[in-house]
């Protein structure tokens, strides 16, 4: 097999079949193909596609190109989230915890934020003491001993995506839905958990700009995990406004705890719950919510095993009592607990680093917020201090944004807008006009979208 000829099949609009792809993936691990044939390969991929088959089959070929975590020691039905990235996402930080409270065991490998978008790990480490370079038996470890624990990715997990994704960032090649569906699927199947629920975030501070392409996406990722013989699901989630109100890593850990202790924003509180509940489904421990409906009538699941759990509880209600009872709360704080941070920090903020200075940006007229650009949003915050423009940037964890206004909320000129923090007062300016370009005004509220936009099976999408 030549590399030069599965490129001009591909070009022709051609399907590889599944040794080519083998071949192609080992090829390239190997270093027997070198990237300028790859980039090819991948550019004539984003123009002619690639078809269910082989798009399964890629992910397949990258999962086995490193280890393979074996998750089925553990006691418990195993469940991942994945969320495709987001500015104020929070969200593993507040699902995670809730669906173990539930009884879920969810043994997790996150990553780090670059460009616009957070990354958990960063979030976490903003905790002192915190870990996430654990090794595989402290993992487990922490696993046994609180149903949770998120590290970074350690050893040699899925190193053709490593690879194909530095290529893909230079190439131009990320954004063709083949390529990111392997790319994220291969590394959610190698990470081991039965059950994967997937995130898929839309809008102005998203990858996938609108919900169409966000369900195409869904549906490809989906289909590829039911096919490798995991249960997987996807929510389809707005991002075209940030999630909840604070940008950044600390005050997002802040935030975060809030919402556990039952007095967090409403829109990240709803996503929050519908993850946690449909991890809970995807692991056989509810019942899926009847679309449209909510019941709320459970008793406590605190501590309570899988098989302990009667399955047709709704996944609803169970994680409105983990919220209600505090237990959720509970298991984040043992995770930070076991992972050598500070737990105090979660309910005493003041633990937390801090920016050294704060400057509060006025809005410039009456009205309506009637759009957010939810990526300027999460580059002013990166302009802060609490993201990375390159790979080995140091973070500011003390730094971020604090939204007082977000869209369809009414405003008065001289009011509040978002507070800025940040270490040095000289990053507030290139911030500050970065934000207020990112804010659009207008005499009349604007429609809003739903906080959770459609749900994606095996049997297809349901939008809300
Ligand atoms: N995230 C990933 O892990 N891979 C992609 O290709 C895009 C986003």
């Amino acid at each position: 097999m030549r590399m030069y000829d599965l490129i001009e099949k591909k070009k022709r609009g051609e399907s590889l079949s599944q040794p080519e792809i083998q071949f192609l993936v080992d090829g390239y691990v190997e270093e027997k193909i070198p990237d300028y044939q790859m980039a090819a390969m991948l550019m004539a991929i984003c123009f002619q596609g690639m078809d269910r088959r082989e798009t399964a089959w890629l992910t397949l070929a990258m999962e086995h190109s490193g280890e393979v975590v074996d998750l089925s020691s553990l006691d418990g039905p195993t469940v991942d989230k994945h969320s495709t990235g987001g500015v104020g996402d929070k969200t593993t930080l507040i699902a995670a915890p809730l669906a173990a409270a539930c009884g879920a065991v969810v043994a997790k490998m996150s990553g780090r934020g670059l460009g616009h978008t957070g990354g958990t790990i960063d979030k976490l480490e903003s905790i002192p003491g915190f870990r996430t370079a654990l090794s595989r038996e402290e993992f487990f470890q922490v696993v046994r001993k609180t149903g949770l624990s998120v590290i970074g990715q350690t050893g040699n997990l899925v190193p053709a995506d490593k690879k194909m994704y530095a290529l893909r960032d230079v190439t131009a090649t990320v954004d063709c839905i083949p390529l990111i569906a392997s790319s994220v699927m291969s590394k959610k199947l190698a990470a081991g958990s039965q059950a994967i629920l997937l995130d898929v975030k839309t809008g102005s501070g998203a990858f996938m700009k609108t919900p169409e392409e966000a369900a195409k996406l869904a549906e490809e990722m989906v289909a590829i995990g039911c096919a490798a013989g995991r249960r997987t699901g996807a929510l389809i989630t707005d991002m075209d406004v940030p999630l909840g109100r604070m940008v950044g890593n600390a005050l997002e850990v802040q935030e975060a705890a809030q919402v556990l202790q039952g007095r967090g924003p409403a829109d990240l509180t709803e996503v929050c719950i519908a993850l946690a509940a449909d991890m809970l489904v995807l692991c056989g421990l509810a019942e899926p919510e009847a679309e449209g409906s909510e019941t709320a009538e459970p008793e406590a699941a605190w501590g309570k095993r899988a098989e302990a759990v009667s399955p047709r509880r709704s996944g609803v209600a169970l994680v409105r009592q983990a919220l209600a009872d505090g237990s959720g709360l509970e298991r984040l704080k043992a995770m930070v607990q076991a992972q050598g941070g500070d737990p105090q920090a979660l309910e005493h903020p003041q633990r937390l680093p801090q920016a050294s200075c704060r400057y509060t940006v006025l809005a410039p007229a009456d009205g309506y917020v009637t759009h957010m650009d939810t990526e300027g949003i999460g580059i002013a915050s990166m302009l802060l201090g609490a993201g990375r423009s390159r790979k080995e940037d140091a973070l500011d964890y003390g730094a971020g944004i604090e939204l007082r206004k977000k869209t369809g909320e009414p405003v008065r000129a001289g009011e509040p807008l978002a507070v800025l923090y940040a270490g040095k007062e000289r990053l507030f300016p290139e911030a500050e006009k970065k934000l207020l370009a990112s804010y659009a005004f207008g005499p009349e509220p604007p429609s809003l979208r739903k906080h959770v936009l459609a749900r994606v099976t095996e049997k297809g999408i349901t939008w809300r």
